[in-house]
This record gives structure tokens, sequence and C-alpha cells, in this order.
């Protein structure tokens, strides 16, 4: 049966990642993807006024699988929340549903040289991060910016709100993947503050109950920070809620060598999922074909894996990324010289050797 793809390019190096993204694609699955693009973020906002467009919405919830580049650029920068470049990616994740946010974060032994970290602390890393995706802070309300009253000082705010529904089934999400792992789940958070936070702790234990095989821990986020920068390889998965898990994937992105490198996958109660690389849309370097595209293809092999049902093929991408790697092309943020495409076409070789 024919699989729907909607690529949505977005912004800036999102357009170049997702060309390589998609020839990878095309080359692994064959005939049986059917491919169609759409607008998103600030590409949207130029041709139509809004960041998410109805059109590009109501594609992604009759696709199997929605890809997307990345989205923001400078030039919105003065643009109040609501309207910005990223509100049509938190529009189309709250939209599409796709809670459980799963960021792997790999070190390829290769690699461990442009880690932050020393090379030892790092080399063959091999973590998850499961971040809550359609709730939290970046969602709750009420939000917003106060207006002076009688001269006085302005105000904002933002509300973190977790209900246990919401808790429940990214931790079930997390726990299964444990399963399929090192069996061992970290749940992050701020109970000892906030009680949005105890009351996640309470529920993750809840759930935990329910999975008797996967050993559950539990850190606070500024503990948990310091953990992943000085001994990141004791942690297995890492169950944490929405802006934790935006902080501590991109900490963990730079453990691996380069953000570049880092794909993720968003998935709901149904199979259909959003796929991206976990980098954004590196304004200062885009176009000029020197981004790195592996998170990108990455992503794509998640696809096959999560919603197109295609292990096979899934494994085949991950496994031309692993050899390109260690036949030694390198992009620019590795220290490198190969462009994007060039590094496209490396895996494509890889795959079809
Ligand atoms: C990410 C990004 C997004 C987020 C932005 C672009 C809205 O940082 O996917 O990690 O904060 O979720
Ligand atoms: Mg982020």
């Amino acid at each position: 049966m024919t699989k729907q793809v909607l690529i949505l390019p977005g912004d800036g190096v999102g357009a170049e990642v997702s060309a390589e993204a998609e020839r990878v694609l095309r080359a692994a699955a064959g005939d049986g993807l059917e491919i169609s693009r759409g607008l998103i973020g600030g590409a949207a906002i130029d041709s139509c006024g809004e960041p998410l467009p109805a059109e590009t919405l109501s594609a992604a919830k009759k696709a199997d699988a929605v890809f997307l580049g990345a989205v923001g650029a400078p030039q919105y920068d003065s643009l109040p929340a609501a309207k910005r470049p990223e509100r049509g990616l938190l529009s189309l994740r709250a939209g599409m549903g796709v809670f459980a946010n799963l960021r792997p974060a790999r070190c390829y032994p290769q690699l461990a040289g442009a880690s932050s970290l020393r090379a030892e602390l790092v080399s063959g890393l091999d973590i998850l991060i499961v971040r809550e995706l359609t709730g939290g802070i970046y969602f709750g309300e009420p939000r917003g910016i106060a207006a002076r009253k009688n001269g006085g000082e302005r105000r904002a705010f933002n509300t973190m709100e977790y209900r246990e529904s919401e808790i429940e089934r990214v931790a079930r999400a997390a726990f299964f993947a444990a399963r399929g792992r090192g069996g061992r789940v970290c749940s992050v958070d701020k109970a000892n503050v906030l009680e949005v936070s105890a009351l996640w702790r309470e529920v993750v234990g809840l759930v935990g109950g329910d999975f008797p095989d996967v050993a559950l821990s539990h850190l606070y986020v500024d503990n948990a920070a310091m953990q992943l920068a000085t001994a990141p390889k004791q942690f297995d998965v890492i169950l944490t809620g929405n802006l934790f898990g935006d902080i501590l994937s991109d900490a963990a992105a730079a453990l691996t060598g380069s953000i570049g490198m880092l794909p993720s996958a968003s998935l709901g109660e149904s199979g259909r999922g959003l796929f991206e690389p976990v980098h954004g849309s590196a304004p200062d370097i885009a176009g000029k074909n020197i981004a790195n595209p592996f998170a990108a293809i990455l992503s794509a092999a998640m696809t096959l894996r999560h919603s197109l049902k295609d292990e096979k093929n899934a494994a085949r991408i991950e496994d031309a990324v692993e050899k390109t790697i260690a036949g030694g092309l390198r992009t620019a943020d590795l220290g490198g010289g190969a462009s994007c495409s060039q590094a496209g076409d490396a895996v494509l070789e890889n795959l079809n050797p």
C-alpha cells in the first residue's frame, strides 16, 4: 500500500537538509512512497501570512508521516511569540497530537573527538531523551504580557501545567522504549520546588509499577544537567517535560560531537508521526550547502521505523550513515570540508554499495 509522506522544508538550512533526507528516503523505500510538500514557518508567513496554514495542518493530519526541516529566521525576531515561525511548529505538534518526542543521542566512536567532553566519557554514548511535547509551560494558560498599569512596570507570565493523563501517556512511551533498550528510565523534574513536578514524579512512579522489568530513578533537572555534562553514559532513557527536555536535548547534542547529528521522532496515539532534526534553521549557514544533513537523514530513518513500519530500510539508512562516518566524510560542523549534498551522495552510495 502506498504511504503518504508530507515534507515541510521550512526555513534556513531546513530546505537543504530536507532535500538530502528526501533523496535517501526515496532511495531506501522505493516506489511505495507518495511524497508531497507544504509550507510552514517563515516560508509560510511570507506566502500567506501565517506560520501554520490550515492547508498544511490538514495535509499533515492525512499523511502517514510528516517530515520537517527547520523553522525560524532572524527577520521575524521582532514578532510577538504568537506570530513567529516557531509557533507554526508548536501548533503542528499540538494539532497532530504528537506528545512523545523521542530524541536519541548517540556518539559514534569516530566522532568522539568532536565532543565537548573527553572522548572516553562519550565514545559509544547511546541515550534516548523522551520529551513531553504538547503540554507544560510551552502551552499552559494563562500566558501573556500584561500592559503597564498607571505607569508601572510590565509583567509577563507563563503557566507550567500538566494533567495526570498527559504525564501518564508520555511516561508509558518512555517505559516501552526502555524495554527495547537498556531497561532503565530516569525521570527528570524539579519536584523540590514545583508542584507540577511533584505530580509528575508521583504519576511516573505509578506508571512504573506496570513495568516491573524497567528500573526507574528520578533526578532534579539541575543535577541531571550536571550528570549529563560529567558522566552521560550512566543514562539509558531520560523522561522529562517539555521545557526541561528542550534544554537537556541540546546539552546531550553537544556531547555527540554536533547537534547536526541528532534526529527526532514525535509520536501520538496513532502511528502517525512528525520527524525532524533536533537542530534549528541555522540562518548563518543557510543557502551555502554546508549544513550537516545526517540529523535529517537519520530522521528519515526514524520515519521509516516508527510511522511507515519499515524497520529493514530504517536500519539500512542508519548503517549507511555509520559507514559514511567511518569512511571519514566530515561536514564543516565536524571539522571537515564535505558539503551537504556530498554528505547525501555518500550516504546514497553506502545505501546501495
Ligand atoms: C526544538 C526547538 C523548538 C522547541 C523551537 C524551534 C520551537 O528548540 O525542537 O527543540 O523549543 O521545541
Ligand atoms: Mg530545542
